[in-house]
């Protein structure tokens, strides 16, 4: 049933992966919905998504216990309402999930677990539901043959939502000015049109390229979170950036290696062979994610080494390449060979903890704007994002945010009339590419008021020499670049401004962790002009 009429659909969803997938299956089954994507609908951080979805599964488990690990993690930062209905909802969202297809590997029934339960950092049980050693792919696979089988849903490639349309406030919108859907722009042939739709959700997922080096796809650029901010939306928490400890260090490839390799005994070691990692903490390799990764830099920078090592060589070769068949196969492609030698990794920027913030029903600031998954800030994480919270908050939020706009879509008389084409402002020039390094070093896995100071410096002369959007078509590489310098300069400016250490950001001149001055979140939203 398609019930829209003034409106281009029902419902606009931007973005593909889990989040937006999920959201957009749902949505379809009563109303049109058009999903967008910048890329090819593949291409997300949840394609890549490696060690898996923490849900509360084995009969040893506990809802307490997962609660508890993730709020230990979020170093005081965590929204506990928000952790109790996130990890509650983990097995309704399993259950979705596989009633969509996904193939969880399995278990051989041991401790009332029917799939095999994985281990990562910062977690007290075995709580990973994995698909080997790429849940990501799989769970795109299952929800993208799901998705093309429904007539309400039309998915769109290669378009790169520029701007939130957010319309007057006029009498048939109840007086409160909302997003009615967003402008998009077709690379093929570089038009910006608006889309309009009753309700938006933003599933934008992350701003990895912001760093230099980092485990995400190219298409996170952060979009979302610049779109909201500039459309006047709420953002919060941008200088809790996640850096993965263990990314591959390695002239000829980087990606991911899994925090499962640790979970399954792998240890960190210097290049002689030593062990690190107990000098660093109780948990040693499985201390939450922030620990591991600073202690690697702490490692590199005393020994003045470019890596560490990660060595599974003790596990039987057949065990690492049954539970690590990508890693294994993408490893001996630049002539490592996991199962006989250690792997050369080095920390790499992973995950935004931060976003734009919602509610528990993924709605924003904005009214007619939803946004889940990376590009949301719900209050799940805190300082520092437990390992598979990700994908667990991306799938409960998706369904979560669909039960509230299924309401709100059709309860509010909204008009999608005197929708014109956006003003677009400025565009950044050429120079953005610098952005990628200068965060590195500026606002990295270490940071230091000198160091944030000369990175606000330089955004700033960045921004500006903005050239006005004067002449020629807007081109994709604007828009991101523009999205780029907005994330970066909102991430420097909430960094900042927090004065202490804690979860993810760590300032030298502020070491410690104050809670009586920070425990509260960093918001910012765009002055109106
Ligand atoms: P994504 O999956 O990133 O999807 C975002 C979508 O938005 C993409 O389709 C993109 O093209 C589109 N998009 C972006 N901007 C625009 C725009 N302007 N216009 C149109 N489309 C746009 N988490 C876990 O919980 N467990 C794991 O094991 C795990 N492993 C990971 C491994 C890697 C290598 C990486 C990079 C991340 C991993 N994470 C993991 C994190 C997790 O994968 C992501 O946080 C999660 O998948 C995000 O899902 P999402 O739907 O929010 O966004
Ligand atoms: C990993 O497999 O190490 C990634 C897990 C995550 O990001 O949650």
């Amino acid at each position: 049933m398609a019930v829209s009429s003034q409106f281009d659909s029902d419902f606009l969803v931007i973005g593909s992966g889990m989040a937006g997938l999920l959201f957009a299956i749902n949505a379809a089954k009563a109303a049109s919905v058009t999903l967008l994507t910048k890329a090819a609908v593949t291409e997300t951080n949840t394609a890549y998504a490696q060690g898996g979805i923490a849900c509360v599964w084995s009969t040893g488990d506990s809802f307490q216990a997962h609660v508890e690990d993730t709020l230990r993690a979020g170093a005081g930062l965590c929204r506990r309402e928000a952790v109790e209905t996130i990890v509650h909802g983990g097995p309704r969202a399993i259950d979705e999930l596989v009633r969509l297809g996904a193939r969880f590997s399995r278990a051989n029934g041991a401790d009332g677990a029917d799939y095999d339960l994985g281990r990562e950092g910062g977690h007290s049980q075995r709580r990973i539901l994995h698909a080997r050693d790429l849940t990501g792919g799989e769970i795109m696979r299952a929800l993208i043959e799901a998705a093309s089988a429904l007539p309400n849903l039309q998915i769109l490639e290669n378009q790169l939502a520029v701007d939130l349309l957010i319309g007057p406030a006029g009498a048939g919108n109840g007086g409160v000015a909302r997003c009615l859907g967003a402008y998009v722009l077709d690379r093929a042939d570089l038009s910006v049109r608006p889309h309009t739709a009753r309700v938006t959700l933003l599933a934008t997922g992350g701003a990895g390229r912001l760093y230099q080096n980092t485990t995400n796809p190219a298409v996170a650029c952060g979009d979302g979170v610049a779109m909201a901010y500039r459309a006047g939306a709420a953002v919060a928490n941008l200088e809790f950036i996640q850096f993965h400890p263990t990314a591959l260090h390695h002239p000829a490839d980087s990606f991911l290696l899994s925090e499962a390799l640790r979970g399954e005994g792998a240890r960190l070691r210097l290049p002689d062979g030593t062990p690190f990692m107990e000098r660093y903490h109780q948990q040693a390799e499985l201390a939450p994610r922030d620990i591991v990764a600073r202690a690697i830099y702490a490692e590199m920078a005393r020994h003045g080494l470019d890596c560490v090592y990660l060595d599974i060589t003790h596990r039987e070769a057949d065990f690492v390449q049954r539970r690590f068949p990508y890693i294994v196969e993408r490893c001996r492609a630049v002539g490592i060979d996991p199962t006989r030698e250690p792997i050369p990794v080095a920390p790499a920027a992973h995950y935004l903890c931060g976003g734009v913030v919602t509610d528990l029903s993924g709605s924003t600031s904005i009214p007619g704007l939803y946004a889940a998954g990376e590009v949301a800030m719900t209050g799940l994480h805190g300082a520092n994002r437990l390992a598979s919270n990700s994908l667990l908050e991306a799938a409960v939020m998706a369904l979560r945010a669909y039960d509230a706009a299924r309401e709100e879509a059709f309860a509010v008389q909204v008009k999608a009339a005197g929708v014109a084409l956006p003003a677009l402002d400025s565009t950044p020039d050429a120079d953005v590419e610098e952005v990628p390094r200068l965060m590195w070093e500026g606002a990295g896995i270490v940071r230091s008021n000198e160091g944030l100071e000369r990175a606000s410096q330089r955004l700033s002369l960045l921004r500006e020499r903005h050239r006005p959007f004067d002449k020629g078509p807007l081109t994709p590489d604007e828009v991101e670049g523009e999205n780029l310098l907005t994330v970066a300069e909102l991430v420097v400016r909430s960094a900042i401004s927090r004065k202490e250490s804690r979860g993810a950001h760590y300032n030298v001149d502020c070491p410690s962790r104050s809670d009586s001055s920070w425990q509260r979140d960093t918001v910012l939203v765009r002055p109106a002009s």
